[in-house]
């Protein structure tokens, strides 16, 4: 019998343990199938262009813990509804079937999609077209209802929490109120979970709009306490009571388009004159997502993988992995895709213990 071909990309933006999840499929699918591997680059762009590379023992070593991914990713290149040029004009066509000719031509088998919703929808619907498809969830964001951990996610706080240390002493020195500006578009987790680890005095997320009156009553209140300085956190999506999200960019040919940004130096504006402060703002941004993976997230990638190739030689064609509690499983892409974001819950066990901890969420 012929080798299975199995065929991996990556597609959306990056995160911190994508390599990890490369090497753990590759790793896996090479000691127990009789298989070869291939990686096509830029997502599903080096599909449509049959542009890949060999997925080997040799071209997979030592990725493990490198953030970013060696397959490169595009956030762009949706091949159900692709942006072409025809007789100088630019419209979008459905083009899938170039992709599947590709895959025929080359003998690809299995399709190994890492993505996040865009590119896991359209992971389905090659599903859906007859290719044999697995899903790997991934978005520092958390955000994804289907699975109750994506990797990247630790690597983005571990990034946060260890900056935000370095803010406190600056912030701290100038007496000034710093604002800090993190990722996870309109989910609070990473601004969460980095804001507890790192001592933020007020956590600003866009599950609960907040009111700059009591932004400035922390800021005082700290004042009064002889605190004269102040960290906010802030993510990227948190809007005002009654306001909208700060729009940084419109990325009009991905199927996401809209990129937040510039709340926290709304903030830092908006404050200036209401307290006794000189007021600084600070936007991470791609910082989040770089350097290397943590050590949890490269175990959590490592199990990803493992599972995902689990699912290849069980064939159990059109799943995802997922986390579920502690344990790897996995679901349906039919069942997956669509669902709404996993949001943090204002009335949570986290934000409880944050407020009793005395950080304020502006509300
Ligand atoms: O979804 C992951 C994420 O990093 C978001 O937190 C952020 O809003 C967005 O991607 C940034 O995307 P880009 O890499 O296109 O700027």
């Amino acid at each position: 019998m012929a080798k299975q071909k199995i065929a991996l990309l990556t597609g959306g933006g990056d995160a911190p343990g994508l390599n990890a999840v490369i090497y753990a499929i590759t790793r896996s699918c090479l000691n127990t199938l009789d298989c070869e591997l291939i990686g096509y680059k830029f997502g599903y762009r080096g599909l449509y262009l049959n542009d890949y590379i060999p997925l080997t023992r040799e071209t997979t070593t030592g990725i493990l813990h490198k953030g970013g991914t060696m397959l490169y990713a595009s956030n762009k290149d949706n091949l159900f509804d692709y942006l072409v040029e025809e007789n100088g004009v630019m419209v979008k066509r459905d083009l899938s079937h170039v992709a599947i000719n590709n895959m025929k031509k080359e003998g690809v088998d299995v399709l190994v999609v890492l993505g996040g919703d865009g590119t896991l929808t359209s992971a389905r619907d090659f599903a859906r077209k007859g290719v044999k498809v697995i899903g790997v969830p991934k978005t520092i964001d958390n955000d994804l209802a289907s699975t109750d951990q994506t990797f990247g996610f630790d690597s983005a706080v571990n990034i946060v929490t260890e900056n935000l240390g370095r803010l406190h002493t600056t912030t701290e020195s100038h007496y000034r109120v710093m604002v800090v500006e993190v990722m996870g578009r309109s989910a609070g987790w990473i601004a969460l979970h980095s804001g507890i680890a790192g001592s933020a005095d007020v956590i600003l997320i866009p599950e609960i709009p907040y009111s700059l009156d009591k932004v400035v009553d922390k800021i005082k209140e700290r004042d009064e306490r002889g605190k004269y300085f102040t960290i906010i956190v802030v993510t990227e999506g948190a809007t005002e009571k009654g306001g909208d999200a700060v729009v940084g960019k419109v990325v009009s040919d991905s199927p996401d388009p809209i990129r937040f940004g510039g709340i926290a130096a709304k903030i830092a504006h908006d404050l200036e004159g209401k307290v006794e402060h000189e007021i600084r703002s600070c936007a991470l941004g791609h910082i989040q997502r770089g350097g290397d993976t943590s050590a949890f997230d490269r175990i959590l990638s490592v199990r990803y993988g493992v599972h995902a190739a689990q699912l290849i030689k069980e064939e159990k064609w059109g799943n995802m992995v997922c986390m579920r509690g502690s344990q790897m499983s996995y679901d349906s892409l039919e069942n997956v895709i669509g669902s709404k974001s996993k949001l943090v819950d204002p009335a949570g066990e986290l934000v409880q213990a944050a407020k009793l901890l005395g950080i304020s969420f502006g509300d």
